[in-house]
């Protein structure tokens, strides 16, 4: 008998935890239990939670080690509104003004409308995500869930052949330039350069595999650029359609933590003028999911 009641919400996966209050941290056994609630559904939902950001952190920290988001987005240091324990998604500036409509960090962070796994551009990507609403707009702004690992089971046996050693190269900057951001200093693209990530992977519970996918990706190492390009955009329409996608409305204090190893996410839009603060902290990954081409900091 599990320490959590989870009820599916997803077609294939997703969940929401009922009658938990994280205001607490979670006792050893009821962190034991998110996790293996983490491992079978990827997504859990925990509704209307009443906590502020000492303890956000403190749960995030019950389940595991910290990702800092240092030198992640186009935020000046000199200009974060939030410390680098979480990854600011909001549209506000450190004066919790939404930035203007035409403001390069706003630009840059629509970048998030695109489907993607949090930290794919990082060495060591992200393992899991937890995002808390604080204020949300008035309309849209919901999030989306694709299952990766549906999505992998769903291939034929050819293409699971054709990807089980594929080596695919990411970057923040791969990303932004489908939505036509292409301008970058050269120190962004310093910041910004591409990693390494297997396309194949295998949950190291479950043993279940899954298609790591991501805007970022913007390469396949051995592959000319313009068909890699277009294999990557292939499996991105063919993991993201309707029966493995479940989309979050927000509500006020809403709690979604997601398993970026076997999900994808994108966020919807919403009017430019309105706050939307969530406030995401994230668990760092085990380790790099590919050898790197030359040493690289993660
Ligand atoms: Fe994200």
């Amino acid at each position: 008998m599990s320490a959590i009641a989870i009820r599916q919400v997803g077609p294939c996966f997703a969940g929401e935890v009922e009658g938990l209050d994280l205001g607490e941290p979670p006792t050893p056994e009821l962190a034991a239990a998110i996790h293996a609630g983490m491992d079978r559904y990827a997504v859990l939902v925990f509704r209307e939670q009443k906590i502020d950001d000492r303890q956000q952190l403190a749960f995030t920290r019950s389940l595991g080690e910290i990702e800092h988001a240092i030198g992640t987005s186009l935020r000046a240091p000199a200009d974060y509104r939030l410390p680098t324990t979480f990854a600011d998604v909001s549209n506000l500036d450190k004066d919790n003004t939404p930035f203007a409509r035409d403001d390069r960090r706003r630009l840059f962070a629509i970048g998030n409308r695109l489907w993607h796994s949090d930290s794919s551009f990082k060495v060591v990507p992200a393992k899991y995500s937890i995002l808390h609403a604080i204020s949300i707009p008035s309309k849209g702004g919901d999030t989306q869930f694709a299952d990766m690992r549906a999505a992998y089971d769903a291939l034929d046996e050819e293409t699971k052949e054709l990807i089980q050693d594929m080596v695919c190269e990411h970057s923040q900057m791969f990303s932004r330039q489908q939505i036509g951001f292409i301008e970058f200093t050269d120190e962004e693209r310093e910041r910004f350069r591409p990693v390494r990530q297997r396309m194949v992977r295998t949950h190291p519970a479950t043993g279940r595999k899954s298609l790591y996918l991501s805007s970022h990706a913007g390469g396949i190492v051995g592959w000319p650029m313009p068909e890699a390009r277009g294999f990557l955009r292939d499996l991105i329409e063919h993991a993201t359609q309707r029966e493995f996608i479940y989309t979050h409305k927000w509500r006020l204090g809403d709690l979604v933590m997601w398993d970026n190893r076997q999900t994808m996410h994108r966020a919807r839009p919403f009017p430019a003028d309105e706050p939307r603060d969530m406030r995401r902290t994230t668990l760092a990954g085990d380790g790099p999911t590919a050898a790197q081409a030359s040493a690289q900091a993660a």
